[in-house]
């Protein structure tokens, strides 16, 4: 077998997802492995109920209400909380979620089963930048803090495949961190941010401007982007809180000596993150939507 740059890339995601993903526990009992979004009335220290808004909040800009029994892909779906949760809300919709990580697909569909939606949500293992399935099949799709993942600085592979799978019409929806800009970030930041990307097994942070004109070259229209930054600051206040009480566990099991390098990694990554999220000059949240 050929080992190619990607294949090393996409196997370190993998190893991560592989080792910490059941640490995911620790930031939500539903498997929901992204921030979340506060608005006025919610309680800001009830972090299912930010994580959960964010979901509200993607399916919101879906607008899956204008389309018949949609097919909605979630790129990049963790366990499929995400899914779930809007399958919940939508029973007329039918979910395909894609990710890499083989263990995400055998556990997430049995979190499904065990709620009775295996009818209506379903994973699958494959790239989200060559999907398995034909040109113009589906409604609507999102990229829940996974678009973070494709390739290059504007993430035109993953880009032109969204357009590809989805109808005439179709919705997307991506919410996730970006660079502000290409330029040199000042040496303490750029170590930081360059922290940051190796433990969450990243390459690069897409630059906003680059993956607009991505978005627009592949033909996508009626392009929104929303900055979320301080919608999603209160859930990243829980970082710090989160990430004690996962070493407390850790410690009582006896287990601190001997941590896997990605599960010590996923409790670092968030911390680098809490001080990009800070840097507001040169990293934002942005939930981007548009129509093909
Ligand atoms: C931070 S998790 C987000 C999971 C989910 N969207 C959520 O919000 O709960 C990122 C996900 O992207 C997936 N991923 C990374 N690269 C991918 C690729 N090339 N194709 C499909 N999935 C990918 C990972 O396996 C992981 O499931």
């Amino acid at each position: 077998m050929i080992i190619t740059q990607k294949t090393k890339t996409q196997q370190k995601i993998v190893d991560y997802f592989e080792k910490a993903g059941l640490d995911y526990y620790y930031w939500d009992k539903a498997f929901n492995m992204h921030f979340g979004y506060f608005k006025t009335g919610l309680n800001p220290l009830n972090r299912s109920a930010l994580l959960n808004q964010m979901n509200e909040e993607v399916l919101k800009r879906l607008q899956l209400h204008r389309f018949i029994d949609p097919l909605v892909l979630d790129l990049g779906c963790g366990l499929g909380a995400v899914s779930r949760y809007m399958a919940q809300k939508q029973s007329e919709a039918n979910f395909y979620g894609f990710t890499i990580t083989p263990w995400q697909v055998d556990f997430g569909n049995e979190l499904t089963k065990e709620i009775g939606l295996e009818e209506q949500v379903r994973l699958f293992k494959a790239d989200f930048a060559n999907l398995p399935i034909a040109n113009e099949s589906a409604e609507a799709a999102f990229a829940m803090e996974s678009s973070c993942y494709a390739h290059g600085s504007a993430k035109q592979e993953f880009v032109n495949e969204l357009y590809r799978v989805l109808k005439p019409g179709g919705r997307f929806v991506i919410n996730d961190g970006f660079r502000k800009h290409s330029n040199r970030l000042p040496d303490w930041l750029d170590k930081v941010y360059r922290k940051n990307l190796d433990c969450w097994a990243l390459k690069e942070l897409a630059d906003i401007n680059l993956f607009i004109k991505a978005l627009e070259k592949a033909g996508f229209r009626n392009i929104k982007v929303e900055d979320a930054s301080w919608r999603v600051a209160p859930s990243f206040a829980h970082i710090p809180f989160v990430s004690l009480q996962f070493y407390w566990d850790i410690w009582k099991k006896g287990e601190l000596k001997n941590l896997d390098p990605q599960r010590k990694n996923n409790v670092l990554a968030p911390l680098m993150g809490l001080i990009m999220g800070a840097s507001r000059k040169h990293f934002s949240y942005y939930i981007i939507s548009g129509v093909k």
